[in-house]
């Protein structure tokens, strides 16, 4: 077995020599954002110690000074010998705040996820008070093939591709839900699991084919709300919760921003309001009560 040492964290790996780091990365938090392609240059570590000869790839991307100073693409290495890499990237950061919302109290607990192209989020919620009692966060584990939706969507369209992006999305979620679930002195009181996402989220969670999505005029055949009982999704909570993801608006507007528009208000106001999500994806809503529009961009 190869050591690999992660700095500046100090994190040591063993991993079989010639192993694709892309893969092994990946689950310490590092990101692949165009895919492993070699173009986008995010997924560069530099090595401090140790043998890594620099590739065509690395040659394209990185200056002689560079390349002098152990810049290497993490996506293409195949490690023969011990490395210590300084791996130099984003980190997510969730922001949260104590806002208050409009509900209607009801028995029990219900979780509530933000399946985000970058980042997902759960919160587990005491639906009698609206009290969040606990959160999950994880990086999505599709980041591997691509940082944006438009990666996300060609990957899925090759073979075997939509099974994979709706597989390995399934399985993280369930593993948080799972965990915010251990949280309860009585899981079965666990009612609801609520999803919200963009539209690309929501096709690859629900299995449907985000085909239409990927040429004009972005209009997908089935935006609805998609229920599921968890042994259906493979998830160790009772099966009398009912997980849901909720209905997107648009091509390209989904139910995160349906549920951005729910929370603050929007639809409820007199006076015209803007609300402007800067995530991976962004998109700006203007309106009140009586009309709203929304524009997205990828
Ligand atoms: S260059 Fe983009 S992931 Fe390596």
């Amino acid at each position: 077995m190869i050591r690999i040492q992660l700095e500046p964290v100090g994190q040591s790996i063993e991993v079989e020599p010639g192993a694709r780091l892309r893969d092994v990365l990946f689950a310490y938090g590092v990101e692949f954002p165009c895919g492993g392609r070699g173009h986008c240059r995010k997924c560069r570590v530099r090595v401090l110690s140790g043998r890594v000869p620099p590739t065509e790839a690395d040659r394209s991307v990185f200056n002689e000074d560079e390349l002098a100073e152990g810049w290497r693409l993490a996506c293409r290495i195949l490690p023969e010998t011990d490395l210590v890499l300084e791996v130099g990237q984003w980190q997510a950061v969730i922001l949260a705040d104590e806002s208050p919302f409009v509900f209607t109290p009801s028995e029990g607990f219900g979780i509530a996820v933000d399946v985000g192209t970058t980042t997902l989020v759960a919160q587990l919620v005491d639906l009698e008070t609206g009290h969040v009692l606990g959160l999950e966060s994880r990086l999505n584990p599709q980041l591997r093939y691509g940082a944006d939706v438009m990666s996300r969507i060609e990957y899925a369209l090759q073979p075997g591709g939509l099974e994979e992006l709706c597989s390995i999305l399934r399985t993280a979620v369930g593993s948080m839900v799972e965990r915010l679930t251990s949280l309860l002195a009585d899981p079965s009181r666990l009612h609801h699991v609520v999803l919200v996402g963009n539209t690309v989220m929501h096709h690859l969670f629900c299995h449907l084919s985000p085909e239409p999505l990927s040429h004009y005029p972005f209009q997908p055949e089935d935006l609805e709300l998609k229920t599921f009982a968890p042994a259906q999704l493979g998830w160790s909570i009772p099966n009398a919760a009912l997980v849901q993801f909720l209905p997107c608006v648009g091509g390209f507007v989904g139910s995160d921003i349906l549920a951005g528009i729910l929370a603050t208000g929007l639809d409820r106001t007199t006076q015209i309001q803007a609300l402007i999500d800067l995530g991976t994806n962004g998109e700006i809503v203007l309106g009140s009560s009586t009309r709203i529009l929304c524009a997205s961009t990828a």
